[in-house]
């Protein structure tokens, strides 16, 4: 710890949690934009956060995206985690397949050598194809499951580069970008007040639900999510937040 001391994390830190009004915030060194191996290191903290919080028997939700694979990436056994279900936070959101919650959910439990449970339902569905799915004695059991987690651990990002990541259809495009979206966690996109202005329709957990959600981590950093960050905590005060000094010094700095 006289490593974080001496690099000045700790104030970032305390700096983070006064200004978002969150409960705790843990800043890596470096920015991830910058440097590739700073969200490997994000991943590092979050996986020591999640071990430090998950009892066995507990059930996590993992949602997808290129940091949460970092967490994957990083994950190691653990006593405590013998006994942990994994399960995806949502189905599809338009994400190629590394980067999606259902194979971020197999890679973590693997590596903790835990167990987990897959929900599969395509991305672009009809309403009577959804109302059907969601139905469907596998789907719901695994539903029921995501419903009743104690963990829900998910990255942020910033709303356009999200949407065009996930080739989002123009009109959807139109709006989000129509409404000011600045910030986008789990399907959902938010504007700079964390308003919902936009949601990719998929089963899963469902923004209401996260209050009811014991522990919430939210992983993200690299300057350019500063904005996307600090939107999304105005919805989410519960939340722990796993950054780096990047994104911590943009809004400290401001
Ligand atoms: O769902 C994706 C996140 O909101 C952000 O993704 O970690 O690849 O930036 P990322």
């Amino acid at each position: 710890d006289w490593m974080r001391e001496a690099l000045g994390l700790k104030e970032l830190e305390a700096a983070l949690q006064r200004k978002l009004g969150i409960p705790r915030a843990i800043v890596v060194a470096g920015d991830s934009d910058r440097s590739p191996w700073v969200k490997k290191e994000m991943g590092r903290a979050c996986v020591a956060c999640m071990k430090e919080l998950l009892e066995p028997g507990d059930i996590v939700a993992v949602a997808g995206g290129t940091t949460m694979a970092a967490v994957a990436e990083m994950m190691t056994p653990d006593a405590k985690l013998r006994d942990v279900l994994f399960v995806p936070a949502r189905g599809g959101l338009g994400e190629d397949v590394e980067n999606q919650a259902n194979t971020i959910c197999a890679k973590m439990a693997e590596k903790a050598m835990g167990r987990y449970r897959l929900l599969h339902v395509p991305d672009q569905l009809s309403d009577e194809a959804h109302a059907s799915l969601v139905e469907e004695p596998a789907v719901k059991e695994v539903l029921e499951l995501i419903q009743s987690c104690r963990m829900v651990v998910h990255g942020i990002g910033d709303a356009v580069t999200m949407a065009k990541r996930r080739k989002t259809p123009p009109a959807e495009m139109g709006n989000i970008i129509a409404r000011h979206a600045v910030a986008e966690a789990f399907g959902y996109y938010f504007n700079e007040y964390g308003d919902v202005v936009h949601k990719v329709k998929t089963v899963g957990i469902q923004l209401e639900h996260l209050p009811h959600v014991e522990h919430v981590i939210a992983v993200a950093g690299g300057a350019s999510k500063a904005k996307a960050i600090r939107a999304y905590m105005k919805r989410a005060p519960h939340s722990l937040l796993v950054t780096d000094e990047g994104a911590a010094k943009a809004f400290v700095g401001e």
